[in-house]
């Protein structure tokens, strides 16, 4: 990688402010003052930046219990943010939310500075299931089981929606307005809106995992981890 760009990506300093310091003598390879910011470097090179070590910045992969009333983006004026939640950590900002969630929606959320990783989660072509838990307003039919099933012409969308499942959750009291739903796309409020297409309407929504990432039952509302080895690797 380029000396310019692993101290940039590792420290969170911009681009021009580390060239600066390279011309100003404040980098070291292997002990010795460079002065080229297009260095190439072999992965052994020690390189410091202010006398102090820098190493390439090793991608991160985290879930977080949403909180209602957060947003999943980066910055917004009115509500706070996800990413708020993880001002602890260095360089929170260049994280990426793999696959949002709306206001109102509560449970797992996949952050990553991995794009490839990232990409796998979102695109529609790996059919990486999410599993959401909602709670709708009128109880649930067996006509909205085989809609789900068989797919769903959402408005102002060109193709139904892939096949769902969507199974009725029977609460102690024999209520059916919970239900587990799986789907295998992201599309925008999808599961508002195949509710809204079978005459209900979703109260409360909650997504429970993603892939073969659940989200974590220690996770109070507002807490991150990072993932393990085990479950980067599940999402391919
Ligand atoms: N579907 C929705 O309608 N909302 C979400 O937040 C996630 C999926």
């Amino acid at each position: 990688m380029r000396l310019d760009k692993l101290l940039s990506n590792s420290t969170g300093i911009s681009r021009s402010e580390i060239k600066k310091a390279i011309r100003q003598g404040d980098v070291s390879v292997d002990g010795v003052k460079v002065k080229n910011a297009s260095m190439q470097l072999s992965s052994e090179q020690r390189v410091t930046l202010f006398g102090q070590e820098v190493s390439e910045a090793k991608p991160r992969y985290y879930m977080l219990n949403k909180p209602e009333g957060y947003v999943c983006a980066n910055r917004d004026r009115e509500h706070p943010t996800v990413l708020d939640l993880m001002i602890d950590e260095p360089l929170y900002e260049k994280l990426n939310i793999a696959g949002r969630l709306d206001i109102d929606t509560t449970g797992l959320v996949l952050l990553t500075d991995d794009g490839k990783w990232l990409h796998n989660v979102t695109s529609p072509k790996h059919h990486c299931h999410k599993r959401y838990i909602a709670q709708t307003a009128e109880p649930i039919e067996n006509s909205s089981i085989d809609a789900f099933r068989t797919g769903i012409m959402l408005k102002d969308e060109l193709k139904p929606t892939l096949p769902a499942t969507l199974t009725p959750l029977k609460s102690p009291e024999e209520s059916v307005n919970v239900a587990e739903i799986i789907i295998s796309e992201g599309r925008y409020h999808q599961v508002k809106r195949m509710f809204g297409a079978t005459n209900n309407r979703v109260i409360a929504l909650h997504r429970a995992a993603i892939g073969d990432i659940s989200l974590d039952d220690n996770l109070a509302p507002g807490e991150y981890r990072p993932l393990t080895q085990t479950e980067i690797d599940s999402i391919q």
